[in-house]
């Protein structure tokens, strides 16, 4: 999704970052196909205060302090907030822990940088939203006219053919803000917005599961062990010893609760998609949320047999080529790491 006149895609990330969000952000700043227009900050993993400053702590340990970065609404549309401080720890990024950021947040709301960006060149940004949707609900009751502003929506979010990681047949983005999901889908999935969102659900995120294995590899693309340790008796590395520490924590996680050591990284391969869509297979469908059920609450129901018989809303990922992703993951963020280090690669 390149911009013809600049071979870059324009990028503005929403995040509840969260572990997943922090690689989804470094791999965002390791790809030199990225043009990274802003960061906004929604409460999900943990709370937006908190989202911001783990936020600009990543962005800064990647050297890009230039990123503006805005945070958005604290609190779901209409429900309570609940954060999940078992999966990414009471701060966000697990065991790891960054120097306190050395910039401000930037003086405007997440929504009005999504729109002003959004405005100031019509067509050309690809929104990527990595948290739950409430940002970009709140974006779009101020512009209706935000999906025919941009080049297109990609989302991490949803179950559309599997379970659910949060309820039964719910997936935390969604099931932490339904209603915002309700709003966008029905907004960004209108037939006269140019191009249908695409949505990477459980269904393809559960496929990039990061072992122990890909930490080794891409720590030694950056010169070092996985604990950031140099190989050649040198500093350590901080971006490498950062992953280590975050991954960690969310490995455990999946060891107790998903039976295996290792991570799903969800929103890395969701960012890796909005930059090259070839990296999924999608099928067209009509999608709507659950906002009213007692077991269900948050459901992405997905019309699979056309039987609503109304148009495609979503393009709904149903697979991926996980190994490139992975390739590109370790070499991209091993050689930002390396970079930063000041170690050739
Ligand atoms: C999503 O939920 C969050 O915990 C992750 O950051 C990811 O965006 C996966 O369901
Ligand atoms: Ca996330």
């Amino acid at each position: 999704m390149a911009d013809p006149a600049s071979g870059r895609t324009p990028l503005l990330i929403d995040v509840d970052t969260g572990i997943d969000d922090s690689l989804a952000l470094l791999y965002a700043c390791a790809s030199p196909e990225a043009e990274i227009v802003g960061v906004t900050c929604v409460s999900g993993n943990v709370e937006a205060s908190q989202v911001a400053l783990n936020t600009l702590a990543v962005l800064e340990l990647a050297g890009r302090s230039d990123v503006e970065v805005a945070i958005g609404r604290r609190v779901p549309l209409v429900r309570e907030l609940r954060t999940a401080p078992d999966t990414h720890g009471p701060r966000g990024l697990g065991y790891a822990e960054l120097p306190d950021p050395q910039r401000p947040l930037a003086t405007r709301h997440a929504a009005d940088l999504i729109i002003e960006e959004a405005r100031s060149r019509p067509g050309k940004v690809t929104l990527v939203t990595l948290g739950p949707l409430t940002n970009l609900a709140v974006a779009l009751l101020l512009e209706p006219q935000l999906p025919r502003l941009v080049r297109r929506l990609v989302l991490m979010g949803g179950s559309y053919r599997s379970a659910g990681n949060t309820a039964p047949t719910s997936e935390w983005n969604v099931a932490v803000d339904p209603e915002a999901m309700q709003l966008v889908l029905r907004a960004f999935g209108a037939p006269d917005v140019p191009q249908r969102p695409l949505a990477l659900g459980l269904d393809v995120t559960e496929h990039a599961k990061l072992t122990p294995d890909h930490l080794e590899h891409l720590a030694r693309r950056a010169g070092c062990r996985s604990d950031g340790s140099s190989l050649s008796g040198g500093r350590p590395n901080a971006v490498v010893r950062f992953l280590g520490d975050a991954l960690r924590f969310y490995m455990e996680f999946h060891s107790r609760s998903d039976g295996f050591y290792g991570a799903f990284i969800h929103d890395p391969l969701a960012l890796a998609a909005a930059l090259d869509p070839s990296l999924v297979r999608t099928v067209p469908v009509t999608v709507e949320v659950e906002v009213g059920g007692i077991l269900t609450t948050g459901e992405t129901v997905t019309d699979w047999r056309r039987t609503w018989g109304r148009p495609p809303n979503l393009d709904v990922a149903v697979s991926a080529d996980v190994e490139t992703f992975f390739t590109r993951f370790q070499d991209r963020v091993g050689r930002l790491a390396a970079g930063r280090a000041g170690v050739a690669s």
